[in-house]
């Protein structure tokens, strides 16, 4: 059923008209902090927060202009997290996205100033006043909301905030779990959330597309985790071995390799099962579920 689906091909598609985006989006200005947020968002991330936007509005309705600006939005939050992830008070990380991270490349204050920038810059794109117009308001009042909680400290802050509280203290699988939900499946099912919204999904819709988000989303940092004991720096373009370094709790470090791969693989399972209320509109999520748990980097 999957064999005619491409997922290369649409990842880098899909990439093209994110990274076209991100491009257009800032002024013409040589200013250093707006060199700082090109540094880190055009570095060459995988996209798959804004190619998961993508491919839910797909799902349930279709592509537009007002999907890829939000996927845009997507990606300054996540990419604001990184760097502000990375800075020495948090994991301390030096290499990032194949390149010497933020504060590394620029200096701290740079570095935090770049992360406040671009998640301020996400609200200001997503609030801009023509593309309200062309969508309904209260689908992007609801697409603003879900993207600034997930965001903030009921999802990815808190879920950093129980990372760092996780140093040198081995949670139990339950606080795991979720700690993963909140730090990095709460954007993720945003992401999903927002292209469904913006596709005009039914509710119905929406919630499968949300079960099949809340499961994937854990096991990208299931994966994430088994990467930094298995992976390949070079390929991934990220220093491994971190998490073990500051005692960090993490899936392999609680379960073991191989159970965190089975745990890894039912999740996935669980994600497919819930796109059986979709047509052949779902491939592209289908695929990336796949994909998450298979990627090298
Ligand atoms: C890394 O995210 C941080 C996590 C939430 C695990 P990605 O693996 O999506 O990083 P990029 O965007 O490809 O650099
Ligand atoms: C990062 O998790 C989660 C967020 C940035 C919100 P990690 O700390 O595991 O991500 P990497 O491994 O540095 O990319
Ligand atoms: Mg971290
Ligand atoms: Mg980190
Ligand atoms: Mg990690």
């Amino acid at each position: 059923m999957m064999n005619s689906f491409d997922l290369n091909s649409y990842f880098s598609a899909t990439r093209k008209q994110i990274d076209e985006a991100l491009g257009s989006i800032f002024a013409n200005t040589s200013s250093k902090i707006v060199k700082a947020m090109k540094y880190s968002l055009m570095a060459g991330g995988k996209r798959i927060r804004p190619v998961l936007c993508v491919a839910s509005a797909e799902t349930v309705g279709g592509q537009s202009q007002d999907v890829i600006r939000a996927a845009c939005a997507l990606e300054m939050i996540h990419t604001y997290s990184l760097i502000h992830d990375d800075l020495p008070a948090m994991d301390n990380d030096e290499i990032r996205r194949g390149q010497p991270t933020c504060h590394v490349a620029f200096d701290e204050a740079t570095a935090i100033l770049t992360g406040d920038a671009l998640l301020t810059l996400a609200f200001e794109v997503l609030s801009s006043i023509e593309f309200i117009q062309k969508n309904h308001v209260l689908n992007w009042m609801n697409v603003i909301h879900t993207l600034s909680r997930a965001a903030g400290y009921k999802g990815m802050i808190e879920g950093q905030m129980q990372d760092m509280a996780g140093e040198g203290n081995l949670l139990c699988l339950e606080d795991l779990e979720n700690m993963h939900a909140l730090k990095t499946g709460a954007l993720i099912e945003a992401s999903v959330a927002v292209g469904a919204i913006l596709g005009k999904g039914s509710l119905d819709q929406i919630q499968q597309l949300k079960t099949y988000a809340k499961n994937i989303g854990l096991a990208f940092q299931v994966t994430d985790d088994l990467l930094d004991v298995e992976g390949d720096p070079n390929v991934m373009g990220k220093d491994v071995g971190s998490d073990q370094a500051r005692s960090k709790s993490t899936y392999p470090a609680l379960l073991g390799i191989e159970q965190s791969k089975q745990f890894a693989k039912k999740l996935v399972n669980n994600a497919l099962k819930a796109l059986n209320y979709f047509d052949n509109k779902a491939h592209p999520l289908r695929a990336i579920a796949y994909y998450i748990v298979d990627r090298k980097k």
